[in-house]
């Protein structure tokens, strides 16, 4: 039979290995949930790919198949790891560290988690001010670490006989910087590289190191990395799909659960403060100020783009938006996220809503790691490059075209994932419009 595909889908043969840059919470988390899952030990709770169905046609039609049955994606067996960190713990003692899974749990994962030893990590401590670790490579200039990174792909290519290859970002957050003159082109960044410019930060040279070796990448952090011209200008010329960035896990989750809903019904908005303790390494380098602004910018930027205030001034014109993030060791990977919203309705009367959300961070975020990891190796398999804007739903500043505004509203996130998985399988896109049903 003629396959109806919109898109030629390569099979997903072979091994698909994971090159993550931090070997921390959430990476840990990921790797050690994979290892379970296939043990039996576990349910990968939170993921798509695993857990969801996708309907096709109409209502009637009584087609839903698990997405993992609809488009060809790699097994979880089929997945090897890998990574570089400033520590040099392997997998399994930064589990242990980051307290997020049970020992008792680690235990039984020990013998694949103490097999990855992180490699030699790119790191400079003005992008990363709070911490300091050995495991560092030391020589040379930006683009000479650039190439020790390509050799450390190259070699994980070969001694793990990897089909594909996906890189995802789960290090700590970077200092806010905005683009430069050094991330115009192509060209611009390379020169940058040879004579250090200190505006290249070490997630661009990751970034960099992935897409000249062919492999995707996507940014769970919210610095700038591939969001400037040149490094989008090198994942189009390679036909290599990027996404980013910043894993949607606590409180944007809600927020962008709640404030769809409030506009949905037309109630108005005076005010949403937010705030947060966690007590993990990610809660220790976001005390610092340059860090912290990364994640605020993204944070922050969220509201606006929801509730459009231009559209709606009556409604949203000068609500006051507040995020803090406050380091509690005690607290370890627990975060707890509170939310003031103060709202209103009918002719102005005031009303609040008040969230706590007793959260843990990587327990959230490891299954947007494991469906980032299959989507984007889908994507490339289906020859998508450059931006996946339809992977909005894994982040809360989804990377997008720079004539368009992001789409942060969820359920409109979701239906832009699945019809974009529709119409690479050629099946009808999903309008809800319906009125076939009352003919
Ligand atoms: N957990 C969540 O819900 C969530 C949500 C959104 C974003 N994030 C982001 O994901 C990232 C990881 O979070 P986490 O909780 O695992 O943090 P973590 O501190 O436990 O792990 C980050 C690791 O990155 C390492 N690192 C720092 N700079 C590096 C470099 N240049 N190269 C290699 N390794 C480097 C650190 O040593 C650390 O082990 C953070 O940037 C965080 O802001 C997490």
């Amino acid at each position: 039979m003629p396959s109806k595909d919109n898109v030629q889908i390569a099979p997903a043969d072979g091994t698909l290995g994971v090159l993550i840059p931090g070997i921390g919470a959430v990476s840990t988390t990921f790797m050690a949930g994979v290892e379970a899952v296939k043990r039996g030990l576990g349910v990968p709770v939170g993921s798509l790919t695993q857990l969801s169905t996708i309907r096709l046609g109409k209502r009637t039609e009584g087609r839903s198949p698990l997405i993992r049955n609809f488009v060809p994606l790699a097994g979880l067996n089929d997945l090897v790891f890998g990574g570089w960190d400033i520590f040099e713990d392997t997998a399994y003692e930064a589990a242990l560290n980051a307290k997020v899974l049970e020992t008792s749990l680690l235990e039984k994962v020990k013998e694949p988690l103490s097999a990855i030893r992180p490699m030699k990590a790119v790191f400079d401590h003005e992008y990363v001010r709070r911490i300091n670790g050995p495991n560092v490579k030391q020589q040379g200039t930006k683009m000479d670490k650039a190439q020790m990174l390509m050799e450390d792909i190259e070699q994980f290519r070969k001694k793990h006989n990897a089909s594909r290859l996906i890189m995802i970002w789960c290090a700590s957050t970077e200092v806010f910087h905005k683009p430069a003159a050094v991330h115009q082109t192509v060209k611009d960044f390379e020169c940058g590289l040879m004579k250090d410019d200190p505006e290249i930060a070490p997630s661009q040279i990751y970034a960099y190191a992935a897409l000249k070796s062919g492999v995707p990448f996507a940014n769970g952090a919210p610095n700038l990395t591939t969001d400037t011209p040149a490094l989008l200008e090198l994942a189009k010329e390679r036909n290599i799909p990027i996404c980013g960035k910043d894993f949607k896990t606590g409180q944007t989750f809600m927020k962008t659960l709640i404030a769809p809903g409030l506009k949905a019904r037309m109630l108005g908005l005076n005010g949403w403060f937010s705030t947060n303790i966690l007590g993990n390494r990610d809660g220790e380098v976001l005390e610092d100020p340059g860090s912290f602004k990364t994640k605020e910018e993204t944070k922050l930027s969220v509201l606006d783009h929801i509730l459009q205030p231009e559209l709606y001034p009556e409604l949203y014109k000068n609500f006051y938006h507040a995020v803090r993030i406050n380091y509690y060791p005690p607290r370890g990977d627990a975060k707890e996220g509170w939310d003031n919203i103060d709202i209103f309705g009918w002719l102005g009367y005031p009303m609040q809503i008040k969230i706590d959300f007793l959260c843990r961070d990587s327990i959230l975020a490891a299954p947007l790691v494991l469906d980032l990891v299959l989507f984007m190796d889908l994507a490339q398999r289906a020859g998508m490059r450059g931006i996946q804007e339809w992977l909005s739903f894994y982040f809360k500043a989804p990377m997008h075209a720079p004539e368009i505004y992001p789409e942060h509203d969820i359920f409109i996130q979701l239906m832009k994932l699945k019809n974009t998985l529709r119409w690479m399988r050629g099946e009808d896109l999903i309008t809800h419009l319906g009125l076939e049903y009352y003919d």
